[in-house]
């Protein structure tokens, strides 16, 4: 695999918020915001029910991501959402093993493998979240929480990682108003990027995209997309604002880039 240059990708994650009304103007703002699109990529996890009329305002200018899929294919599981029926209507990226996902509805490495694999089979691009909760970090064992997590990614992306962005959210940063400082995540996203180098190569390792997420804000989105290995944003409560999140995305796509990892052409 060649190396492509890493674009700087922000998404905003609405979490389960958002009425028609909402939706259909943040759709509409988001439609205004501007990017280059050599360097920047946005997108916007929406909940199920709204992703449909999010497509027709959002089509070729965000992508539209689901928060959620089902680990099972189509079948009798009474509530859930295949990543087929996603594909069917669009929607080509999802976000698997958000920390709300694995701590409120216990979903677990096997299940968050199960998720993983009906996500590639069915073609769509993963947003792989990773953290680690405070007392793990606190006793200094964080790293290992989350190669276990990383683990279980390596072991189902194979010839899929250009359909994969890692996430790191530390567990307790997250909605909290908290975040650690830029240098303890550029710490954190170059453990994540040789972890990458060691287990599956080096190349992915250099094409992989490593965002951050966990109470990213106006105020702190500059200091941290100016860290070599921080590649773009999860930002949840923020991307519910306009001007707030507008001043977030105009900071991302400032990132200085590396010669190693240049602007594409
Ligand atoms: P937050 O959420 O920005 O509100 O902390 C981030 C996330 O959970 O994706």
């Amino acid at each position: 695999m060649s190396n492509p240059p890493r674009k700087v990708l922000v998404i905003g994650n609405w979490k389960c918020n958002g009425d028609r009304t909402f939706t259909n103007k943040q759709c509409m703002f988001l439609t205004t915001l501007q990017i280059d699109k050599k360097t920047t990529e946005l997108a916007v996890a929406i909940p199920d029910i709204h992703l449909v009329s999010a497509k027709v305002f959002l089509t070729g200018k965000v992508f539209v991501v689901s928060q959620n899929i089902s680990h099972f294919d189509n079948g009798p599981y009474t509530g859930e959402t295949s990543a087929k029926m996603l594909m069917d209507i669009g929607v080509d990226w999802a976000i698997i093993g958000h920390s709300e996902r694995r701590l409120l509805f216990k979903e677990d490495e096997k299940i968050l493998s199960e998720k993983l694999k009906r996500a590639f089979e069915a073609g769509m691009h993963v947003v792989y979240c990773i953290g680690e909760d405070l007392d793990k970090r606190d006793v200094g064992i964080h790293y290992e929480a989350l190669d276990l997590q990383l683990d279980t990614l390596i072991a189902n992306a194979d010839k899929f990682w250009e359909y994969v962005v890692v996430c790191y959210e530390p567990v307790w940063s997250i909605g909290t108003g908290k975040t650690i400082s830029a240098d303890h995540v550029q710490e954190v996203h170059d453990h994540i990027r040789k972890y990458l180098k060691t287990k599956v190569s080096e190349d992915v390792s250099k094409a992989t995209r490593i965002i951050y997420g966990g109470s990213v804000k106006e105020d702190n989105a500059a200091e941290l997309i100016d860290k070599k290995d921080v590649d773009g944003f999860m930002v949840g409560a923020t991307s519910l604002k306009k001007e707030e999140f507008q001043q977030v995305v105009d900071a991302a796509k400032n990132k200085k880039f590396e010669e190693e990892n240049p602007p594409a052409e």
